[in-house]
């Protein structure tokens, strides 16, 4: 049974795809000139970024997708200074959330699977989060799964008045293990962070990601 609407963001593939056919046709391709000319804001369109402050080993920025067609905007109402990332108990956000006292005004954290996004928007913000972030499935993240994808509503007609992103599984994967292997019910943030005028060598990518996705 599939219950989540997938859809591929192509756009952004066919332009990294001329990216990577121009620089594979100019000298010089395999050092950072190979950016020369394409700007931040070229290549991170509606995307998103945050940046985890604690726990120290994923001092990162990581990119989202927002939702396409549910939840609010990620607007200039939504500013998240020192703010708590809380993984949802249970990840999947599908019933109701138990740990709604860490999550009231922060940020949920919850994986894909078992019901629709918008579904696990409802409860997070049902518990009083202020914005949710999906990943992949913890337990079953795998290569295969490493793309940024493109949430759209399921025609539940919930009405979600949260903005939810998507975060890359292997990112997400990261950040659920590292916080379980810590203890750690949380990771302190903050959301936005304004990437536009930050050259793309300077994006403070974890490590893990291979490509400026
Ligand atoms: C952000 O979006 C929300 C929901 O659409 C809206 O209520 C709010 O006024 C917007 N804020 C700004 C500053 O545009
Ligand atoms: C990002 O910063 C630039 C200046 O560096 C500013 O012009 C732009 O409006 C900012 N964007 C947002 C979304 O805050």
């Amino acid at each position: 049974m599939k219950f989540n609407s997938i859809k591929r963001f192509f756009p952004l593939y066919t332009s990294l795809i001329l990216i990577i056919f121009s620089s594979a046709v100019s000298p010089g391709a395999n050092d950072l000139h190979f950016y020369d000319g394409v700007s931040t804001a070229d290549v991170i369109f509606g995307d998103v970024f945050f940046e985890i402050l604690d726990p120290p080993e994923l001092r990162y920025s990581y990119r989202i997708r927002p939702a396409k067609d549910f939840g609010t905007p990620f607007n200039e109402s939504i500013q998240f200074q020192d703010a708590r990332l809380v993984p949802t108990v249970p990840l999947h956000s599908c019933s109701d959330i138990v740990n709604h006292d860490d999550i009231v005004g922060q940020i949920a954290l919850s994986e894909r699977g078992e019901c629709s996004f918008v579904f696990k928007t409802a409860k997070a913000q049902q518990a009083g989060a202020r914005a949710i972030i999906i990943t992949e499935s913890v337990d079953k993240w795998d290569d295969s799964l490493d793309h940024l994808i493109e949430m759209v509503d399921d025609k539940m007609e919930l009405d979600v008045n949260i903005p939810a992103a998507f975060l890359l599984g292997r990112s997400g994967a990261t950040i659920l293990r590292t916080l379980r292997k810590l203890k750690k019910s949380y990771a302190v943030v903050n959301l936005p962070i304004n990437m536009t005028h930050v050259p793309i060598s300077k994006m403070n990518q974890p490590p893990w990601i291979s490509w400026i996705l």
